[in-house]
């Protein structure tokens, strides 16, 4: 696929196929992620794939819990059997670094950056992802439920994301023309 068609057909995927995606494409949504850039050149990101349907609705319902508890806004969207949150995905997956000792946030970043890449790859393998920036409430308010999910002593997740076939064709997104505040020569 061509680069700007991939960048501009790729969607968020929030309904998937019951169907497991083969190991040689999840690593090579991988092996694209680890070509990002990375600050200081230090390539922090490892990766914890989940393929434990029960695992990842423990990851689901922790996270209903979670915002519920922390979020009383939420708690009527989060009431709900439904997997609102991984969408019933075949795979999870946690972009993760080691703990950063020296709080510098590049960690984070060189994730992120990471992460983009591997949607591309998954969009152009013909699957869906998308990123599950609920998760992240367990790093700040539930981390037990992340260690429970299999991040180990020392890691911290990053970037929770979700992986699989889309059940339907993506329509084309939306996106404003960019705005230039500035162009200084
Ligand atoms: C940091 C971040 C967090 C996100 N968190 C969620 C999420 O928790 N649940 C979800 O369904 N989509 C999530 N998304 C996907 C966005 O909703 C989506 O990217 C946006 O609506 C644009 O649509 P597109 O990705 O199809 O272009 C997240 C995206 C980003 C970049």
């Amino acid at each position: 696929m061509e680069l700007d068609e991939c960048i501009k057909s790729r969607r968020s995927v929030r309904a998937y196929k019951d169907e497991p995606v083969p190991r040689e494409k999840i690593e090579s949504i991988l092996e694209a992620g680890v070509w990002a850039a990375t600050g200081m050149g230090k390539q922090p990101w490892r990766f914890i794939i989940i393929e434990d349907k029960s695992i990842i609705k423990f990851v689901s319902d922790e996270t209903k819990k979670t915002v519920i508890k922390a979020m009383p806004a939420f708690a009527k969207r989060f009431e709900t059997e439904q997997d609102i949150i991984c969408y019933n995905a075949p795979v999870l997956i946690f972009i993760c670094s080691e703990v950063d000792p020296n709080f510098s946030k590049l960690y984070l970043e060189d994730c992120v950056l990471a992460a983009q890449n591997m949607f591309l790859k998954a969009h152009e393998l013909g699957l869906g992802a998308c990123y599950m920036g609920w998760i992240d409430v367990l790093n700040r308010i539930n981390p037990e439920s992340i260690k429970k999910a299999g991040v180990p002593e020392g890691y911290e997740m990053k970037v929770p994301l979700i992986l699989g076939y889309p059940k339907s064709q993506q329509g084309l997104g939306k996106r404003s023309a960019p705005v230039i505040l500035k162009w200084i020569k």
